[in-house]
């Protein structure tokens, strides 16, 4: 089964238009052949429109990095998948622990955002990952496997064919601490198992898990050696166009 991996920029709450223009540019002035991969950036709410323009017919999708699971109305500050889908994106990352830590995202309400994106043809990135806390306590794998079943709760093996899951331990994000190749494969292995358990040995190994926690230059290649990691999701180092495109070109 060759899975194709997806290496995706969540730019979190950085770049004004104009800085956002300027990356996207950058990046597909230096993007080069990207036929076996692919690549994704989701920049804030408001360069969403900007960038689109760039990116038609280039090989770099569009995604953004929440919505509501409303398609409309009285949702003050809320932005809906249809909106996501005129602004022209096709990805979505969904419970991303920034969401869980600071906007309370929890499992009900990513399994409610992931069934909206579905079934308005966006493809979610679905995120989890488990504390420093928990990994000491070691139930690293029974709380992001347990974040895998409720998120995924009714959504059928058809749609999982749309849907991609992105590992991200929460101690690794945006500290420098990665995972070490071989935890985070065995982590994804063991989002697999849980993936065969659900809908069968064929779509778990036609699933993409990304990994995501400080991926850089410097470990990109080595993290996106292992069997079950598919790809990654970026954010620091997506927020430079030289850093992206290496991590991009990873071999
Ligand atoms: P980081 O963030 O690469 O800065 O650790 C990853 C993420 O939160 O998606």
């Amino acid at each position: 089964m060759t899975r194709k991996p997806l290496i995706a920029g969540n730019w979190k709450m950085h770049k004004t238009v104009g800085e956002a223009v300027d990356l996207v540019q950058a990046l597909l002035d230096g993007l080069g052949d990207v036929a076996d991969r692919e690549v994704l950036v989701c920049p804030p709410f408001t360069a969403l429109a900007s960038v689109r323009p760039l990116l038609a017919d280039k090989p770099i999708a569009l995604g953004a990095q929440n919505m509501f699971y409303e398609l409309q109305g009285a949702y003050t500050g809320a932005i809906s998948p249809i909106m996501l889908r005129d602004v022209g994106c096709s990805y979505v990352i969904i419970g991303h622990s920034e969401r869980r830590q600071y906007f309370g995202d929890d499992d009900a309400m990513v399994n409610r955002k992931l069934k909206a994106a579905l079934a308005n043809d966006l493809r979610p990135i679905m995120c989890v990952g488990e504390s420093k806390t928990q990994r000491d306590a070691g139930h690293a794998e029974s709380i992001v496997t347990a974040q895998v079943r409720a998120g995924l709760a009714d959504i059928t093996a058809e749609q999982m064919q749309s849907t991609v899951i992105a590992y991200e331990p929460i101690w690794a994000i945006g500290t420098g601490d990665t995972a070490t190749p071989d935890d985070a494969q065995a982590m994804h292995a063991a989002i697999r198992r849980t993936l065969v358990e659900l809908y069968g040995a064929e779509v778990a190994e036609s699933m993409r898990i990304q990994y995501g926690g400080s991926v850089k230059p410097d470990n990109a290649d080595e993290l996106m050696a292992q069997a079950d990691i598919d790809g990654a999701l970026v954010g620091g180092a997506s927020l430079k166009a030289d850093q992206f495109l290496r991590i991009i070109q990873f071999r």
